[in-house]
């Protein structure tokens, strides 16, 4: 099965993924933790993409097209995997589309996780993010057991370098004109909304019932998770 996790910055995308990731064994990509990896590698992409990050705005469409294509290419993705900021933009949703198609996924299941923005300002100005293993932390509603010190691994916190009032703005105006008209886009399939300003463990039983349902559709359609290539 193949989850699109969709939503403003900080609405809890990458909150969710790990424990759906768990549940359902499938690999949570994020093209922004991806593009931030390549950041910090210094890459020739990530110097690309720190100017574009630093601005908040995307990065374009062939580029995370192309690292989709690459990703899910891994065979811990041949069942499903959950897809967390992509796509971004019409056209990235109709490549998807082609490329599912392509692979012999059924449509995808879009869960849009809606919250105020004043939420959202105040989550994002008190997030912080393990380095290490990415795991992501609230300084006021999600805080790690010590202070600055990641639970699973003691890494010292982080802040994200696009966490700043004047990139979060910035990605805001993006989310308003490129992202949100991708709604449309899946307003005949199977899309669900959620009211993601509530305790994450009570988004993540809607969460839950969601995918169930979803499942179930999937193994009534009775057909194998990909079309196997002809020899
Ligand atoms: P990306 O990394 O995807 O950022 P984003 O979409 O702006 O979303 P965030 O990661 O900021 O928020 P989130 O929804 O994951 O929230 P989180 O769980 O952390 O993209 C970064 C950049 O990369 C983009 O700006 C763009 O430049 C580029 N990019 C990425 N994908 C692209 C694409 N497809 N095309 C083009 N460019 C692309 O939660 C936020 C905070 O709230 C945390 O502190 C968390 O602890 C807290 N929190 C979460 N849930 C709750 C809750 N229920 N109650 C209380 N606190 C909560
Ligand atoms: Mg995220």
């Amino acid at each position: 099965m193949v989850i699109l996790l969709f939503g403003p910055p900080g609405c809890g995308k990458g909150t969710q993924a790990p424990a759906i990731s768990r549940q359902w064994k499938i690999p949570a990509i994020s093209t922004g933790e991806m593009l931030r990896a390549e950041v910090a590698a210094n890459t020739p992409l990530g110097q690309h993409a720190a100017v574009v990050l630093a601005a908040g705005k995307l990065i374009g469409d062939d580029t995370v097209n192309d690292m989709l294509v690459q990703r899910i290419s891994r065979p811990d993705s041949e069942k499903g995997f959950l897809l967390d900021g992509y796509p971004r933009t019409v056209a990235q949703a109709t490549f998807l589309d082609q490329l599912l198609l392509r692979l012999g996924f059924l449509r995808p299941l879009i869960l849009h996780l809606s919250t105020p923005k004043s939420v959202i300002i105040e989550r994002i100005s008190n997030r912080r993010q393990c380095p290490t293993c990415g795991r992501i932390y609230n300084l006021l509603f999600l805080p790690p057991a010590r202070p600055g010190v990641c639970d699973d691994d003691g890494s010292r916190l982080i802040r994200r370098k696009d966490d700043t009032p004047e990139i979060v703005e910035n990605r805001f105006v993006e989310y308003e004109d490129q992202t949100k008209p991708v709604i449309d886009h899946y307003k005949d399939g199977c899309y669900h909304l959620i009211n993601a300003n509530r305790p994450s463990s009570e988004v993540f039983r809607d969460i839950q019932t969601f995918i169930e349902d979803y499942s179930d559709f999937c193994a009534r359609n009775a057909v194998p998770p990909r079309i196997k290539k002809a020899h």
